[in-house]
């Protein structure tokens, strides 16, 4: 199928509605998120690619799409925070996309501990989060997402089964329409999260978790029910008659 260039003036102008102040559109490039680092003397900037050479997942793991098809970007963030915040930060982009691609697409998307949303148990959108400090605080926070809107990379390619908001509704999006309304609930939460206010976050996190509940398996060999995920991103898993605390890895159901 043919694929659309993004068309760049829409973003721009619905930026406005964001705290996003300057967004930048690419047609090829390593990864936004590496480009993010490059420029990361800057603040709040949206960095967006057509196609990406080298594009990075989560893990030393690649990142797969196709050029025009899916949405990869990088938010470059300068929040005046401790390191505590930046799972919140992640939800914060996790939640809004879940949001938005419930309301564009009309199918239901849930959060794979600890930041892979999935749809009809398959993997529709990762996100890889970077920072850096200077001292207690966060210099800057890049929060890179991809999301398979009409195109999936080949099961045999991936360790997980991966899908696209075409292959779950047979339609094709508008890329811009699905970014811009993430932007804008992510730009809600973000000026919740400044404020120290990360209550309601923390809930809806936990309510739309694709994992709370259910047994699942940690990579340290702890099995157990999922119980919640905290507000520095731990997940706690009853394991034993005990509460074990999961800081790393992967989880399978
Ligand atoms: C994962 O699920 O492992 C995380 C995937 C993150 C992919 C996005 S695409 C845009 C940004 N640039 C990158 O190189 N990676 C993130």
């Amino acid at each position: 199928m043919e694929y659309k260039p993004l068309n760049k003036k829409l973003i721009l102008e619905g930026l406005k509605d964001t705290i996003f102040k300057d967004a930048i559109i690419l047609e090829e490039i390593d990864s936004t998120n590496e480009f993010a680092k490059r420029i990361s003397k800057k603040d709040n900037v949206l960095i967006v690619a057509e196609h990406q050479t080298a594009g990075k997942g989560r893990r030393g793991r690649r990142w797969f799409s196709k050029k025009y098809a899916n949405l990869l970007f990088s938010l470059l963030l300068k929040p005046d925070l401790t390191k505590e915040y930046t799972f919140s930060l992640s939800m914060a982009l996790a939640l809004s996309s879940v949001f938005s691609i419930e309301k564009i697409a009309e199918v239901k998307a849930l959060i794979k501990w600890p930041n892979d949303i999935y749809v009809n148990q398959k993997k529709i959108a990762g996100i890889l989060t970077e920072f850096s400090l200077k001292g207690e605080k966060l210099d800057y926070v890049i929060i890179g997402m991809g999301i398979n809107v009409n195109w999936a990379p080949k099961a045999e390619e991936l360790l997980y089964p991966a899908t696209s908001l075409k292959d779950e509704t047979g339609r094709t999006f508008e890329r811009e329409i699905l970014l811009l309304d993430i932007l804008k609930r992510f730009s809600d939460y973000y000026k919740k999260i400044l404020s120290g206010d990360i209550d309601e976050l923390y809930r809806s996190w936990n309510e739309h978790s694709l994992i709370i509940g259910k047994t699942v398996s940690a990579e340290d060999g702890t099995k157990g029910k999922a119980l919640r995920i905290e507000k520095d991103g731990s997940l706690i898993i009853l394991a034993d008659g005990k509460e074990k605390r999961i800081t790393y890895g992967d989880i399978n159901l």
